[in-house]
């Protein structure tokens, strides 16, 4: 079962109401940590990888360390490209094995973006593999791509024209949601998911899920956000999690690197976890 369609991971999710966390990861240990807590959950789970990410290891060699790793995992899983305004890098992903891409024309006119989006969902469509698409930038930089000004709103109608005409798998829209930390918890336009969904039953993309309360992930996942992404809460208790290791290490003078991978990868599946339990997705794997 490991490796599934991202269309597939997604319906499920939609039609039972649950969130299928979607988590950046950015090296090898944080790749198994993520498969590690959604085994031991059995909960299907979404390994996202920034642009950013794809650039410093290598399309290559980051898709040869997801497949080993999903082809034994034992809930089901698929490799997702994060905001990639890049065609090229759409193409060589979805050629490496990709199982979707984020294509993130939202800097386009949309006109422009609606244009190019069908022909990646053609392109993806080739090789069995699904797309999400934007017609709004989603405020803040994620791994270099992005802005931190609000985007301007599109209608209702823009949005759902989008979606049939593009024929996308899974649509992000901007409800007032941010990447990176939120200052305050932000009032989330949770309407907007509402009118998409009862309109047409497409699985929504909720970005910027780090900093959101409990209480608004399950509002949003019980009105359609069937993906929801996590990355800036990986990289805080990365980060955090070997600067305290170093600390103790400093302290002790002893210097193992390998201890240090066991604390980490610990401390990035016990996060894990605990996004997995909000969004409900335990036990459906
Ligand atoms: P956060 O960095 O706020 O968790 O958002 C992640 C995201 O939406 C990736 O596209």
């Amino acid at each position: 079962m490991p490796i599934v369609p991202f269309k597939e991971i997604l319906k499920d999710a939609f039609d039972k109401r649950y969130g299928v966390a979607a988590f950046n990861i950015v090296n090898d240990l944080t790749l198994d940590a993520v498969l590690s807590a959604a085994e031991d959950a059995h909960s299907p789970v979404i390994i996202q990888t920034s642009v950013k990410t794809v650039k410093m290891i290598g399309v290559d060699v980051l898709y040869a360390m997801w497949k080993a790793m999903a082809s034994k995992a034992k809930v089901p899983t698929c490799i997702h490209l994060d905001h990639c305004p890049d065609r090229a890098m759409i193409s060589a992903c979805l050629a490496e094995g990709w199982d979707s891409v984020l294509f993130d024309a939202s800097s386009m006119p949309l006109e422009e973006n609606r244009r190019q989006t069908v022909e990646v969902v053609a392109e993806a469509q080739r090789y069995g593999a699904g797309v999400e698409g934007e017609i709004e930038g989603i405020r803040g930089v994620e791994d270099g791509v992005g802005s931190d000004a609000e985007s301007d709103r599109k209608t209702l109608e823009a949005s759902l024209d989008f979606v049939r005409v593009t024929g996308v798998d899974c649509f992000a829209p901007a409800i007032g949601n941010a990447h990176g930390v939120y200052l305050k918890t932000p009032t989330l336009d949770v309407q907007r998911v509402s009118d998409i969904t009862n309109t047409i039953p497409i699985p929504i993309a909720l970005h910027g899920g780090t900093g959101l309360t409990k209480e608004q992930f399950q509002d949003l996942i019980a009105r359609g956000c069937a993906k929801v992404n996590i990355s800036t809460a990986l990289k805080i208790t990365y980060m955090q999690s070997n600067l305290a290791y170093l600390r103790e290490a400093e302290t002790k003078n002893k210097w193992d690197p390998l201890s240090q991978f066991t604390f980490v990868r610990k401390a990035v599946k016990e996060m894990v976890s605990e996004y997995l339990t909000t969004f409900g997705s335990v036990g459906r794997a």
